[in-house]
């Protein structure tokens, strides 16, 4: 096989995030290379509620139609991401005209208000959403954000009622990140069982996947795997990305605690990564994608967080500045010496 798309036709979607210059179409070297690898796309940031409803009422939705379109032009499997998250919400969703926290019915009202909107315009053309983004923390808790605060965990349920209610034929996932964290895993496998005990429609479990060179260990990511499909929902590689810059947990011996200071042990690779880098970042890819090729009658999607290094939000997060080289093209939108590698794996 020539590309990713190609070679993992009959085993699972191969998707790309997409950012506006992708969607608008204004980087031809990025775009000739999502036409050429990938059969799946989800909007990087142009679907968050802060993008499509920046003020009550008032919706924007020239990028993500834009997107759509891009998707259906190249009959590429839709992904909208996301409905329901702590990040990138308007402030407004949560107040009143006084600053003070709204009522349990109010940010319910908002919240159906916002996903029947969404969802009910890509009806039949989004093929499934990121429902909800993050509501389980590492502990296996539930995340004490806004929606949580004033409408308890029942949030989660309508939510995905709503979601459904707008277009009962799409895929309705939860997503989140560092799912290989044992006691995450536990907490998300709790809350989908009672989800299902509760007879909410949820399709499939989306695995972020942002690693590191050193974590999380691939055994971990398996036992996720496994137990998320134990659930009978589908498994999908929502947002993978591999970064090369120590990063806390992600790195082995370089715990970060101030996010705002950086030095030249922090962004080490402003000239290029080293060869034994890049040898070491292939084998890291090639690992989850055997591991993602073990387990693909459970895994419909694999979707990276980018296509080229200089668009990734690694760059900037959780330091912002450096030069991080997680994707597989590089800031040319040149392959990385192991793409064909990954491309033979299959
Ligand atoms: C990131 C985008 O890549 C950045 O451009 C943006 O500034 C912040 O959000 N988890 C998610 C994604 O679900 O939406 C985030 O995307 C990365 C972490």
């Amino acid at each position: 096989a020539t590309s990713l798309k190609e070679a993992y036709a009959d085993k699972f979607y191969m998707g790309a995030a997409l950012n506006l210059n992708q969607i608008w179409e204004k980087d031809e070297a990025a775009v000739a290379v999502v036409l050429q690898q990938f059969n799946s796309i989800v909007a990087e940031n142009c679907m968050k509620s802060m993008h499509v409803q920046p003020e009550e009422g008032r919706f924007y939705f020239r990028d993500a139609d834009k997107f759509v379109e891009f998707g259906e032009r190249n009959n590429m499997h839709i992904v909208g991401h996301t409905l329901v998250w702590h990040s990138q919400a308007p402030n407004w969703f949560f107040v009143d005209a006084s600053g003070k926290d709204v009522s349990r019915e109010v940010l319910i009202e908002r919240m159906r208000n916002h996903i029947h909107t969404v969802v009910s315009r890509y009806k039949g053309r989004v093929h499934g959403w990121d429902v909800v983004n993050e509501a389980i923390l590492d502990n296996g808790d539930y995340r004490n954000s806004k929606f949580y605060q004033i409408i308890g965990e029942d949030f989660i349920p309508l939510a995905f009622k709503f979601a459904q209610e707008a277009d009962p034929d799409a895929e309705l996932y939860y997503n989140d990140y560092s799912t290989a964290v044992p006691t995450k895993r536990a907490g998300i496998v709790r809350m989908v069982k009672k989800l299902q005990e509760a007879g909410v429609k949820i399709d499939g479990i989306g695995m972020q996947e942002h690693h590191g060179l050193y974590h999380p260990d691939v055994a971990e990511v398996e036992k996720t795997i496994v137990e998320f499909a134990a659930l009978g929902t589908k498994v999908m590689v929502t947002e993978m990305d591999i970064s090369v810059l120590p990063h806390g947990r992600a790195n082995v011996g370089a715990e970060i605690s101030d996010t705002t200071a950086y030095d030249e042990k922090l962004n080490p690779y402003t000239e290029g990564l080293p060869a034994k880098k890049m040898e070491e970042l292939g084998n890291r890819y090639k690992a989850f994608f055997e591991l993602y090729l073990k387990h693909q009658d459970k895994i419909s999607r694999v979707t990276l967080w980018g296509v080229g290094d200089g668009d990734s939000w690694k760059n900037d997060w959780p330091i912002q500045g450096r030069t991080d080289y997680p994707l597989l093209f590089d800031r040319e939108y040149q392959p990385k010496p192991f793409l064909q590698d990954l491309i033979d794996l299959a």
